[in-house]
Parts: structure tokens; C-alpha cells; sequence
């Protein structure tokens, strides 16, 4: 089948990637003219694990191509999908639409022949109709099914998560349109994928309600790692205690500094927009973002306190700056409210992170880059960690005691064991556990 891929991004480059490697033909187009002319010399615009390969293999024989002239690759294709941002919009917090509707215009412009155009980008409820009406009203001749197919690929394991989805959503009434995805998806029968096909606007919908149910799994375990940490009880043992109970899941129940990222932040507030414009409001998801926004800038109070208060010309390592290991988006990162608090506190910060450095110039600025984690630890008061890359699993503890200043780690991640931290000689302080002095 031919697909044109209209957004070159994280889920444009991905979703492209992998139905080339499924057999269709894809061209990936992009306003982006830099980003393209990247692809074409087989540079990654993103760091994500395996992608390179995938990319340069379907390129080499052919199956997937890069441009930024949209007409061609969109009269050409069955399946035309529509993968571009969908930001918030400034001030209310509401999806940012103006990507996905000029990508609209443009596709009615070029389209030609039977036509299904898939949104693929996160859409509120009632956008699939508007793609719809703004088709229609500028072609009345073009013979095009509008389907919503939301992406639930995470970064960091985005290859695996496509090829391996725990369900497919497709949102249509329309029979060709779901023929159309059937033929897309194909493969991925073979695998058992299970495949919910739907209404669009419902197809919308679960999209939104999958990521806000996901957030405020992640901010009821912060909370209760709050009361863990007052009560004297271990998170870690209540995350595992309640997580093996099948009808609560072990997942994404790691109590951590609040959650970040291209996607829970901005699409929990678009929820929870569009439930008020519908008097529908959901109050458990608003609490959400709240808690989540206050979780963030506590953090800096976490690691003052275990400063003893005192953080005026303190020196401060930060392990880990992207929203997440295995990715270098830095998209609502919980390192950039944390360091900028912490500077805000008259702390000096030196920072290291394996992938995202680059990113984090853009949005960090007064801070000290450092090549690795030992250098980052040079004379440091404390050593926070902020994302849990593997590379920081196995440090050289005895290595950092010898670079900083004072043996004192702040693990927002608990990826290490109190008590052996203890023995080695480190003050502790972790997320939910009780605190541990050496
Ligand atoms: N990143 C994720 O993990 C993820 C996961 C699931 C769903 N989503 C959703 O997928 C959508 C895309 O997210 P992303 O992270 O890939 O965004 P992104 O910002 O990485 O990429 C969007 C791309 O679209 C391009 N673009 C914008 N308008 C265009 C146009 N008219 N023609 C051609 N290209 C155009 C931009 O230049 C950019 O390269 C969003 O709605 C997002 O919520 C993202």
C-alpha cells in the first residue's frame, strides 16, 4: 500500500519507519526543510534505540522516503496519515489544532482517488469531523474517508511498542476506511494485536481517557510515597503490594519526581478543557495536574532540605535531565523546574545526561555541562538523580565519594538500595523510603 506520512516527528518518523518495514511504500513529509535534508544523509533527527537501523534499512531498498513537498506523495497514497503536533495552545491549555488543520488543507488540495486520511496525532474529541468538514468544504469532489487511529507507541521503546501494540484503535463507520486499516495493519494480526474498531469520536476519546488514567496512576503512587515518607513505610514494598493484584497492574506505579514528557502534560489539560466545555468536568483528572505541577517544584525543597537548608553557593550535580531514560526529548522534563528552583536557591549546577545535553541547551540555561557522571559529581554538595538511564544503575560509588564535596545522594527515581548506600558511606535520601544516614 502506498502511505504518505504527513509530520516527520517522533510519531511521523516511527509509524513511517515501520510500515516501510512492513512492506508498504512510505514517503514521510515535513515543513521541517532541515529535518528532511537530515533523513535524506540518514542522520536520526531524535535519539531513539534501534531507529537508525530501521530508517537506513527500509530507506536503502527503497520503501521509505523523505520530503517536504506534500502534493505528490499525498495524490499518490491510499492511506494518507496525519502525524503532526498537537501542542497546547498558549493561555487555555486547549490541543493546539492549526498544525493538524492546515495539514488538512493541504491534503485537500492534493489528494486524488480513493483516499483514507488517518489522524494519527493525539486530536480531541470532534476533530476527525472537522478534518472531515474542512476536506469537504474545499474539494466536494475528492473521494476521502476521515479515520482516527491515536498512537500509543512510548519513547524510548517506540520500535517495539509499534510493532508489538497491546491493542490497535480505529475509529470509523465507514467499511472501506476499515479495510483500508486491515491492510495497514496486516502484520500485526499475525502477531494477535488486538484491534478495537470503533467510532471516530470514541476512537478519540480512548485515546485521551488511556493517558490521564496512566497519569493519575503515577500521582496516586507520588502521594502515597509522600505518606509513606511521613509514616515511616517503603513505597517501593506498597507499589509491589498493590501492583500484584491483576486488577491494578504493577505499571506505572514507580513513585517518582511527578511525570513529564510530549504527552501526559498536555493532553491530561486538553482533557480536562474539553470535559469543562461539555460540563462534564474531570475532577480526578484536574487534581491530577495540580498535584503533578506541585510534585514538580517540591522536588527543590526535597533536595534543600537535604542540604540541611542551606543551598546559597552549594554545588549541585543532576544525573539525568530528559523526561525519561532512552529518549533525548526534554519536552516538560521534571529537571527543568528542579534545576531552575535550585538556581533560584542561589545553587551552583552541574549537569550530565547521556542523550538529552544538546536538547537541554536549548531550555537550561546558567548551568555547567559536564562529559560524564564523575565529572558532574566534581566538588558537589549533593548528587541529585533525576532520570534512571541504565549507565547510572552502576556508578563507581566509591569514585563520586572521592569527586564531591560532601557524600550526600538525592534519588528521585529510588533506583539504589538504602542500606547499601549507607555502607558506602553516602547520606541517602530517596522517594517513599525511609531516610538513611551513614
Ligand atoms: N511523542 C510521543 O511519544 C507520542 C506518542 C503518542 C502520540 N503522540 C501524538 O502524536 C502527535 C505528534 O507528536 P510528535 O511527538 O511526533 O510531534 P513532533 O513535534 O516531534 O513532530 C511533529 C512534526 O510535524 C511537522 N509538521 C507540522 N505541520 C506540518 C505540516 N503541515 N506538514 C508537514 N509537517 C508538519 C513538524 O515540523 C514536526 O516535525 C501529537 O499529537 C502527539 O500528542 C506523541
Amino acid at each position: 500500500m502506498r502511505v504518505a506520512m504527513i509530520g516527520t516527528g517522533y510519531v511521523g518518523l516511527v509509524s513511517g519507519a515501520c510500515f516501510a518495514d512492513f512492506g508498504h511504500h512510505v514517503v514521510c513529509v515535513d515543513k521541517d526543510a532541515a529535518k528532511i535534508a537530515a533523513l535524506k544523509r540518514g542522520e536520526m533527527p531524535i535519539y531513539e534505540p534501534g531507529l537508525a537501523d530501521l530508517v537506513a534499512a527500509n530507506a536503502r531498498v527503497g520503501r521509505l522516503t523523505f520530503t517536504t513537498d506534500l502534493k505528490g506523495p499525498v495524490a499518490e497514497a491510499e492511506a494518507v496519515f496525519i502525524a503532526v503536533g498537537t501542542p497546547s495552545r498558549r493561555g487555555d491549555g486547549h490541543a493546539d489544532l492549526s498544525f493538524v488543520y492546515a495539514a488538512a488543507k493541504e491534503i485537500a488540495a492534493a489528494v486524488s482517488g480513493f483516499t483514507a486520511v488517518i489522524t494519527k496525532s493525539t486530536v480531541p474529541v470532534g476533530t476527525g469531523d472537522e478534518v472531515e468538514r474542512i476536506i469537504r468544504q474545499a474539494r466536494p469532489d475528492a473521494d476521502v474517508t476521515v479515520v482516527s487511529n491515536p498512537e500509543f507507541l512510548r519513547e524510548g521503546a517506540a520500535i517495539q511498542d509499534f510493532k508489538h501494540p497491546d491493542r490497535i484503535v480505529v475509529g470509523t463507520d465507514d467499511e472501506r476506511g476499515r479495510d483500508v486499516m486491515n491492510e495497514l495493519y496486516r502484520p500485526l494480526y499475525l502477531n494477535q494485536a488486538p484491534i478495537i474498531v470503533t467510532s471516530r469520536r470514541t476512537a478519540e476519546l480512548i485515546k485521551y481517557a488511556a493517558n490521564a488514567f496512566l497519569a493519575t496512576k503515577i500521582t496516586f503512587i507520588n502521594e502515597i510515597a509522600e505518606l509513606a515518607e511521613k509514616v515511616g513505610a517503603d513505597v517501593q514494598h506498597v507499589a509491589r503490594g498493590i501492583g500484584l493484584d491483576n486488577r491494578i497492574g504493577g505499571k506505572f506505579l514507580h513513585a517518582g519526581p511527578g511525570f513529564g514528557g510530549s504527552c501526559f502534560p498536555k493532553d491530561a489539560v486538553a482533557l480536562a478543557k474539553t470535559a469543562q466545555d461539555h460540563d462534564a468536568p474531570l475532577r480526578l483528572v484536574e487534581t491530577t495536574i495540580a498535584v503533578n505541577d506541585a510534585r514538580k517544584r517540591a522536588m527543590a525543597r526535597k533536595v534543600a532540605n537535604a542540604l540541611g537548608g542551606e543551598t546559597r553557593g552549594r554545588t549541585i550535580a543532576v544525573l539525568g535531565l530528559t523526561f525519561k531514560p532512552n529518549t533525548d526529548d526534554m519536552r516538560e522534563a521534571p529537571s527543568i523546574p528542579l534545576i531552575a528552583a535550585l538556581q533560584d536557591m542561589g545553587a551552583k549546577v552541574r549537569v550530565y545526561d547521556p542523550a538529552g545535553m544538546e536538547q537541554a541547551k536549548a531550555v537550561l540555561t546558567g548551568v555547567t555541562y559536564c562529559e560524564n557522571p564523575y565529572v558532574c559529581a566534581d566538588k558537589a554538595d549533593a548528587l541529585v538523580l533525576v532520570t534512571e538511564w541504565e549507565e547510572f544503575r552502576a556508578l563507581d560509588f566509591d569514585r563520586l565519594k572521592k569527586a564531591m564535596a560532601r557524600p550526600l545522594v538525592v534519588d528521585l527515581r529510588n533506583v539504589y538500595r538504602p542500606d547499601e548506600m549507607a555502607r558506602r558511606g553516602f547520606d541517602y535520601v530517596s522517594i517513599g523510603r525511609p531516610k538513611q544516614r551513614s
